[in-house]
């Protein structure tokens, strides 16, 4: 293939250089060797508390305890009584992490030695699923999304944009669904420990609130990105390597029963697994496996390194370097794009499955995400 995925260029007035309208996300594309990807380094953490209060430290990283191979956890105890749900119409955008950023940019600026009280020396700023939906975008067939962005003081600022077809489904879930998006948090209680001698507190509330993040930096070819994902725990053993390496990611699934099943799991929910651990360098995924009646029937360990040989056997299967190679692509694509540095400027990139990422522009519009407060603080 030599198809050049930048399609439709066309000239910005009195500027020689090209831009291009729109990029294509055909898998085929990207089928060339992995770009450079720098071990993802933590360059702290934050916390939100039971009231998604923000804290600028490590108050809610929690700690794996193992299960054992069989644990008979019942995911559905609690649903009803214990349960306090974070509301999901409140669109925090990139608030939490602009926050960590104002408490701790002399630490940033320091490793950069940046001229402009603006610059953080990163080409993006972005929560690390927002990354994770670009990863898994080539093969994607069912959600499409949309990412806003913005430049301020050089730096591109990714915010995702509810799409109506998502805010309709969270708005008509059904009953079974609210359930079982539970099940993956009591999951986590079963297995997590809020002290590195402790147990798990398994008749405590499930609060979804509360969350741990990772900020790391680090470099996809030529992009220097600073991101923040929520981490699930830690491995308690002191001697354990330095974060992110440290980190466990808790998942749940359906138990694998047939052939079809296990092809399924290979090609849906690895994709989703890999992209979401391999960006922050999380090493392994614990998964628990379990019933239609939300009992957990096994658990079993994936190491984000032995993904890519797993999934080998699966024809026409996803492959890691497809979604590394888009998402470079993607992050050049906007640098060619958004020129002007204007924090209320908004860029709204949008991609449907089946199409190629197109884009529109906004001046002083509801999709202006970057806070007064953030501009104000980043100028001194
Ligand atoms: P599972 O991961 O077991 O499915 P995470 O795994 O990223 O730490 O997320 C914890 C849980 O939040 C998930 O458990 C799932 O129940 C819920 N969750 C995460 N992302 C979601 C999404 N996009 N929509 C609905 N629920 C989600
Ligand atoms: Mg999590
Ligand atoms: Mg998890």
């Amino acid at each position: 293939f030599n198809e050049d995925p930048f399609t439709q260029k066309r000239l910005r007035a009195g500027d020689e250089t090209p831009v291009p309208r729109s990029l294509s996300a055909r898998a085929q594309l990207y089928e060339r060797v992995f770009p450079q990807y720098r071990q993802p380094v933590e360059v702290g953490v934050f916390s939100l508390d039971s009231e998604r209060a923000f804290f600028n430290d490590s108050r809610q990283l929690r700690y794996y305890v193992d299960p054992g191979n069989k644990p008979n956890f019942n995911l559905r105890d609690g649903y009803r009584d214990r349960f306090i749900k974070r509301d999901d119409g409140v669109k925090e955008r990139l608030d939490h992490l602009l926050r960590w950023i104002v408490a701790n940019r002399a630490k940033l600026r320091s490793t950069h030695a940046s001229s402009s009280p603006c610059t953080l020396g990163v080409d993006f700023v972005t929560w690390r699923g927002h990354l994770t939906k670009l990863l898994t975008t080539p093969y994607e067939t069912q959600e499409g999304w949309l990412l806003a962005v913005s430049k301020f003081g050089g730096t591109l600022y990714v915010s995702e944009v509810e799409t109506e077809v998502a805010r309709v489904n969270r708005e008509n879930r059904t009953e079974r669904h609210e359930e079982m998006m539970y099940w993956g948090y009591k999951f986590e209680q079963y297995i997590c420990a809020d002290d590195a001698n402790g147990v798990p507190d398994r008749g405590g509330v499930v609060n979804t609130n509360e969350a741990f993040c990772t900020v790391v930096q680090t470099r996809l070819a030529e992009h220097k990105l600073l991101f923040s994902g929520e981490v699930d725990c830690r491995d308690k053993d002191p001697r354990a390597p330095p974060a992110p390496a440290c980190y466990v990611e808790l998942k749940t699934s359906a138990e694998i029963c047939t052939p079809k099943q296990r092809s399924n799991f290979h090609r849906y929910k690895l994709l989703k697994w890999w992209a979401q651990s391999f960006l922050p360098g999380v090493p392994r995924v614990v998964a628990g496996f379990r019933d239609h009646d939300g009992v957990v029937v096994s658990v079993e360990t994936f190491h984000i390194s032995k993904i890519s040989q797993l999934i080998k056997n699966e024809y026409n299967c996803w492959k890691p370097t497809v979604c590394m190679n888009f998402c470079s692509d993607f992050l050049s694509f906007v640098k060619s794009v958004v020129k002007e540095d204007n924090p209320r400027l908004v860029y709204l990139f949008a991609w449907e499955p089946h199409r190629d990422v197109t884009y529109t522009v906004h001046r002083d519009s509801q999709y202006t995400f970057l806070p007064d407060w953030y501009i104000k603080e980043m100028a001194i």
